[in-house]
């Protein structure tokens, strides 16, 4: 059974915004789900409907099996993390972990020892009676999971946490939620919209786009077999080389590209006739600049990202593309011509 379930929930504000559009999501009990999409997609809207802090307006939704939708927030039993920490300043570390068990009849000696569990497990041990300023950024968020886990939640819910971190703590701290998931395997629903993250830590990953979930799979098979345009370009660097199917035979597409240039497809999603029209997806990083493939251009831009290169090339049918490299010995210049090679089984047919 799915720890979470979302059947046909739709969320509109007022009479012309739908924020979210008649999805179906199910969260696997223990997993990590992340929901990954651009500003203003519905992201936030569906983790707060699941939280009880905004009703649906249609649909249904169930955590463990029952029915939530006319249950109040403090009964379902959720931890919740949000992007600015929302600690209580004028508390202690102690008192704001503590803070979710104070209604939950639990004993004082029990508080205690919940409390130092979750602090523990955060590995934060001895700042009890620090209070939230005398902490680093990635503290306070720590603590903040420790709040959420210490009620012991049936489901933890994290809504951009690390947005206010810089970017070498953001990276430390995506690395320890997940392993604090794991360990503990509480069912998570992570919300981003950062790619990197997505990918690093889920277990399923629900690409968003105006309301609707766009697609929902692995990482790696979001990522390498993207089944739209949108999330081609939102997971990564693509590139989209129109083309036209030139042969089909025994599962193998030939495409053609604007010069006429002969390109050996391996995905399709779908069936395709020679002679149709298509866009060939090939991502950024899988092309081989060199001496060899079957494509040529030159190079008109070179950005150096220090362990890779980013170029820009024109190919001679006048298409541009983006490919990335690492840099062993130096990078390439502007005006050189190369040629790129790309295997099949990296260039995807929508
Ligand atoms: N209380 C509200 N009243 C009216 N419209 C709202 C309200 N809350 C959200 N919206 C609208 O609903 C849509 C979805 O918003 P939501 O906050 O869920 O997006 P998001 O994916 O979390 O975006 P972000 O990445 O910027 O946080 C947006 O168009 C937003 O303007
Ligand atoms: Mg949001």
């Amino acid at each position: 059974m799915d720890a979470v379930e979302l059947k046909g929930v739709t969320k509109k504000f007022g009479s012309n915004v739908i924020a979210v559009d008649a999805i179906d999501l199910g969260v696997p009990d223990g997993a990590f789900v992340t929901l990954l999409g651009p500003s203003g997609c519905g992201k936030t809207t569906s983790l707060r409907m699941v939280a009880g802090l905004e009703h649906p307006t249609a649909g249904e939704i169930t955590i463990k099996g029952k029915r939530v939708n006319e249950i109040p927030i403090h009964k379902r039993n959720l931890g919740m993390v949000f992007q600015n920490y929302a600690l209580f300043p004028h508390k202690t570390i102690f008192d704001n972990v503590a803070f979710g068990l104070k209604y939950r009849n639990v004993s004082k000696s029990e508080i205690a020892e919940r409390v130092r569990r979750a602090i523990d497990i955060v590995r934060l041990p001895g700042v009890e009676e620090r209070f939230p300023t005398q902490l680093s950024g990635g503290q306070q968020q720590r603590i903040a999971l420790a709040r959420a886990l210490v009620i012991e939640p049936d489901v933890l819910l994290l809504d951009e946490p690390l947005s206010a971190l810089d970017a070498n703590l953001r990276e430390e701290m995506r690395g320890e939620i997940k392993a604090i998931q794991r360990r503990i395997g509480v069912t998570a629903i992570f919300v981003t919209h950062d790619q990197g993250e997505a990918l690093a830590m889920s277990d399923l990953v629900v690409v968003m786009n105006q309301g609707r979930i766009e697609q929902m799979g692995a990482p790696a098979e979001v990522y390498e077999q993207p089944r739209s345009e949108f999330v081609a370009n939102f997971l990564g660097n693509a590139n989209f080389l129109p083309a036209t199917v030139s042969a089909v035979e025994a599962g193998n597409v030939q495409v053609a590209l604007r010069d006429g240039t002969r390109l050996m497809v391996g995905g399709a999603a779908r069936t395709l006739a020679p002679g149709e029209p298509v866009k060939v997806v090939i991502r950024a990083e899988k092309m081989v600049l060199g001496a060899e493939g079957a494509l040529s251009g030159a190079i008109v831009a070179v950005d150096y990202l220090g362990a890779t290169a980013r170029y820009d090339v024109e190919l001679s049918g006048g298409e541009k593309l983006m490919a990335l490299a690492t840099i062993r010995d130096g990078t390439r210049r502007v005006g050189e011509q190369v040629r790129i090679g790309v295997a099949p089984e990296h260039c995807r047919i929508l």
